[in-house]
């Protein structure tokens, strides 16, 4: 099994990845020590499939299965207040509670939310089951739920007491859900390292398909470069966590055009990440080499390359995000593979011409 150690002065956790893990995860949660009612929030599609595993794998605890619904759906007052109703309920009888989010993205975010308001905070546990929530969303403590105004508009920064990751549930996800995922592997390589860039070049057609030793290598990396950078900046505050963001001003600003609908989250990212290239390599930041670098690599993962979308609406949308820091553009740009840098005051001249010009690039 491999263990990372997530070194928070306050709220220090573990991530766990292993093949078959959830199969055996009572023992540990047991010498965790978390509680004796596990509160199991999950979303419709991973019920159908792993009810039986469910079952199985809690038959020690005392317990309850919430169902939410697939994807956007989960992360509702709805949702966050069905999760509170059940926590009441289970805690009229004397019980010590713990949350297991068991699911994508969406289930860890709400799950993750009502752990940390519910009587100021109760224990809570990731079981990640999408590629992406695995490498990404379930580590680091930031639990949301969307308002009809803005996607994860209520929010806190919570830390599960442990991540347990099983690459098994991946063998049951659509091929463009792992493709989704692997648009932020390639993200952390670009951020953060070069070797393991080479190593996505070199092993794609593993990856793609979930051979396990590739699989587990693209897991453990994402998930130590995710850890690193939270230890570094826990809360956001020092701008580190910011390079995180590198490809999503873009990407945020191609979802909310296409209205959530015609490009997924990876895709965006895929685009995302090659327009910052792009606008690096225009401001003398980077070499050409390396957007092109990127763009062969992100094919190798089914992952789109170019634009679609109305340029007019991305402009709009982009002046709208939150990272747009005081009327100036911040974004995360790119000096090599490997390295990034937060760039404030990127002139908006440079922004719309590079929207403009970027398809003919790429
Ligand atoms: N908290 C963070 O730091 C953070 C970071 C990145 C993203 N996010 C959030 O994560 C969410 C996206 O998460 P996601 O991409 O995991 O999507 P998701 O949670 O919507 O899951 C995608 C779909 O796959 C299904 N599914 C999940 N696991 C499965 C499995 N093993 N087999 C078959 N089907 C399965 C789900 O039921 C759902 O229908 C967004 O809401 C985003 O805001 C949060
Ligand atoms: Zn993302």
């Amino acid at each position: 099994m491999k263990t990372i150690k997530v070194k928070l002065l306050k709220n220090p956790y573990n991530i766990y990845i292993k093949q078959n893990l959830f199969g055996n995860i009572s023992g540990y949660l047991k010498a965790q020590n978390l509680g004796n009612f596990a509160l199991i929030v999950t979303s419709r599609r991973v019920f159908g499939i792993y009810k039986k595993n469910i079952d199985k794998s809690f038959a020690d605890f005392d317990r309850k299965v919430i169902v939410l619904p697939d994807g956007e759906e989960a992360k509702t007052k709805t949702s966050l207040f069905r999760i509170i109703d059940e926590l009441i309920r289970a805690g009229k009888i004397s019980r010590k509670i713990f949350i297991v989010c068991l699911g994508g993205g969406t289930v860890g975010d709400v799950g993750g939310f009502a752990a940390s308001i519910y009587k100021r905070g109760i224990p809570y546990i990731q079981v990640p089951t999408t590629l992406l929530s695995a490498i990404d969303a379930s580590i680091g403590g930031k639990t949301a739920i969307d308002l009809r105004e803005a996607k994860n508009i209520l929010g806190t920064f919570y830390q599960p007491r442990a991540v347990f990751i099983d690459p098994v549930f991946l063998n049951t996800l659509d091929k463009r859900r792992i493709a989704e995922g692997m648009a932020e592997a390639v993200k952390y390589a670009v951020i953060d390292n070069p070797a393991f860039f080479n190593f996505l070049a070199e092993n794609s057609a593993q990856i793609n398909s979930l051979k396990p030793s590739a699989i587990l290598k693209v897991i453990d990396t994402c998930a130590r470069i995710k850890a690193k950078v939270v230890e570094a900046d826990e809360t956001e505050k020092k701008g580190i966590r910011t390079i995180l963001n590198f490809g999503h001003t873009f990407a945020h600003a191609l979802e909310a055009a296409s209205c959530y609908k015609k490009v997924s989250h990876g895709q965006a990212v895929s685009i995302g990440m090659l327009y910052a290239a792009y606008l690096s390599a225009e401001s003398g930041l980077c070499g050409e080499n390396e957007l092109y670098r990127i763009r062969d690599l992100v094919k190798k993962f089914n992952l789109p390359v170019k634009c679609t979308c109305n340029k007019t609406a991305i402009y709009a949308a982009m002046s709208h995000d939150k990272k747009n820091i005081s009327g100036k553009f911040r974004l995360v740009l790119l000096k090599k593979i490997g390295k990034v840098e937060v760039v404030d005051g990127v002139s908006d001249k440079l922004i719309a011409k590079s929207i403009k010009e970027f398809n003919a690039f790429i």
